[in-house]
């Protein structure tokens, strides 16, 4: 690369040129300024949210308050409830991940589901509606998929997530290149050309769950809004296409997991 000062590209197809280098991967933390250390600076290993784009930036600002959290006075039992929802039966988080058994693909594999609870409304400039509660219970994982040509800020409210990156969605390559275990109040970044293709999963396959927020706006030249978001099915064999939809509203939701909460549905050996 040092050597490379001319290159022609005779191809109809779009080209874009990059300011990131080619030779070292981007960081996925993002850190506040004032938690941005020499060292991090050194090896590469974060970024400022000033760095990431405009619609980034923004989404970031929304999520990563002291105040953006699950568990709330009015509630604080919130994660717990979650919790015992999920190993619970009769519990509506256990019912409703095994409905979703098949959604993508195959037989049916309890593993390959999470939940989404949404809040607010989808206004027009994100794939689906534009803030994800997103549950992932010990050892469930997403397929392989790419987040429609979006931005997206992900932060880690509960447990952990490991994150699998893949240069391309395609049936062929389904190794990643780069593999990060996100902690609580951890936060990664996506761009429509970065980050984009990623598989999450619960790793610690005895708990906790994990809990993200997602969060998606689609940049402001994005002229075709594409909605779905593309993913290998659990066969292997194939590509789908995955409206982003909701499970359940999230006030709903916390009402419901209060009212299983404060009704006593948890499982008969607590998990803790
Ligand atoms: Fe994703």
């Amino acid at each position: 690369m040092n050597d490379l000062s001319k290159y022609n590209v005779n191809t109809p197809s779009e080209v874009t040129v990059w300011k990131d280098p080619v030779t070292v991967e981007p960081p996925l933390i993002v850190l506040p300024t004032d938690k941005f250390t020499m060292m991090d600076a050194a090896e590469y290993r974060a970024v400022v949210p000033n760095a990431l784009s405009q619609e980034c930036q923004e989404l970031y600002s929304n999520v990563v308050g002291k105040s953006f959290v699950l568990n709330t006075p009015d509630f604080p039992d919130f994660t717990d409830a979650i919790e015992a929802s999920i190993r619970n039966p009769n519990g509506w988080c256990y019912k409703k991940l095994e409905e979703k058994k098949s959604e993508f693909g195959g037989e049916g594999d309890i593993k390959a589901t999470y939940l989404r609870i949404t809040l607010g409304v989808n206004q027009g400039w994100s794939p689906g509606i534009p803030y994800v509660l997103e549950i992932w219970p010990a050892g469930h994982y997403s397929p392989i998929h790419n987040h429609a040509g979006a931005n997206a800020i992900i932060r880690v409210l509960h447990g952990e997530i490991g994150v699998n990156l893949y240069s391309m969605l395609s049936i062929y390559h389904k190794q990643p290149f780069a593999q990060k275990i996100l902690v609580k109040d951890d936060v990664t970044w996506i761009s429509p050309g970065l980050n984009q293709i990623h598989q999450l999963k619960n790793i610690n396959e005895n708990g906790p769950t994990c809990m993200t927020i997602q969060c998606y706006l689609y940049n402001q030249s994005n002229r075709s809004h594409y909605e779905y978001f593309d993913y290998i099915d659990n066969e292997g064999t194939g590509i789908g296409h995955y409206y982003p939809d909701s499970d359940m509203e999230f006030p709903e939701f916390k009402a419901l997991m209060r009212s299983e909460w404060l009704g006593n549905v948890r499982p008969k050996e607590w998990w803790r």
